[in-house]
């Protein structure tokens, strides 16, 4: 018989090559299986654990160590404070997709209604950020993967913005309307084809992760059918090698600005760009 505090101890032995935070994670593994939450397990540390709850730990912990993501076991996900469900054949949401958020939060608040299209929701946390931060904005949503479009609906319907948000299946603005939207914004996929990712990646999509032979093919095409459907901005995600040839495709079109940020690492992670249509005929 084994207490909680035991079975962390002795578990966390065998992730100690596989995560740099072994004792949460055997944590977040046990409150997973028992539905509890982090305050329950410390109140109980000392109380037996159940056989049956260590052999599904025991199962769960050799799957990890294969570098299986610990997001796709617990199934669910953190993101701007907020919990999202995930689910394998969908990209985990990364924390540095936050900055892109914010980005877009600082340029809606002074839009009345505004309306966005996003290319690529995935689980749907940068449509569902907006839709509970933004009164009266009306979204459009479109993935290729059927299984994000479901799973960004549930994400939605939890968070109680499923009003704000149509989903469409649709290879970029394919099968979507996009006239007179104030918005575009992706975190498309923006690897190159032939990278070597780590294992704990190759896990994810590759549809949500490969870009094309250079990487930055889908995103240029978005850039393209932004400008094409006269919406005023784009906020993009991008590779941190991508700015050089981003702002070379960029000198093609008119534009008010084009802003390139950073990640926390002091990497360049993203661009906003305000184009300028006042010099089109009507
Ligand atoms: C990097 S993931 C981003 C998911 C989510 N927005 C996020 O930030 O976590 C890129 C998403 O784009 C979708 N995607 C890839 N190619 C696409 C295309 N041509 N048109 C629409 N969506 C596409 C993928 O299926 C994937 O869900």
């Amino acid at each position: 018989m084994k207490s909680y505090k035991q079975i962390v101890k002795q578990y966390s032995k065998e992730l100690r090559n596989t995560t740099h935070i072994p004792q949460k994670e055997i944590e977040m593994l046990l409150l997973y299986l028992l539905d509890k939450n982090t305050i329950w397990l410390h109140l109980n540390y000392d109380k037996v654990c159940d056989n049956q709850i260590e052999q599904q730990l025991s199962k769960l912990v050799q799957k990890r160590a294969t570098d299986y993501p610990l997001e796709y076991i617990i199934k669910k996900v953190s993101f701007f404070g907020e919990i999202f469900f995930i689910e394998d054949g969908v990209l985990i949401p990364r924390p540095e997709t936050e900055i892109l958020v914010q980005k877009a939060l600082d340029t809606l608040k002074d839009i009345q209604n505004p309306k966005v299209v996003e290319v690529g929701v995935g689980s749907g946390i940068i449509s569902i950020m907006l839709a509970i931060l933004i009164p009266n904005i009306q979204i459009i949503a479109v993935d290729i993967n059927k299984k994000a479009l479901e799973l960004a609906q549930k994400n939605a319907k939890y968070h109680n913005v499923q009003d704000k948000i149509t989903f469409v299946k649709s290879d970029l603005f394919d099968e979507v309307d996009v006239l007179e939207f104030d918005m575009c914004i992706s975190n498309p996929p923006y690897i190159a084809n032939d990278f070597k990712l780590p294992k704990n990646v190759t896990y994810e999509p590759s549809t949500a992760l490969f870009g094309g032979t250079i990487g930055d093919e889908l995103l240029k095409k978005i850039i393209e059918q932004t400008h094409n459907n006269k919406i005023k901005y784009l906020l993009c995600e991008m590779g941190y090698d991508q700015k050089e040839t981003i702002l070379f495709f960029l000198e093609k079109f008119d534009t008010i600005t084009k802003v390139f940020y950073q990640d926390l690492s002091g990497l360049d992670r993203g661009f906003e760009i305000e184009f300028n249509f006042s010099g089109d005929k009507l």
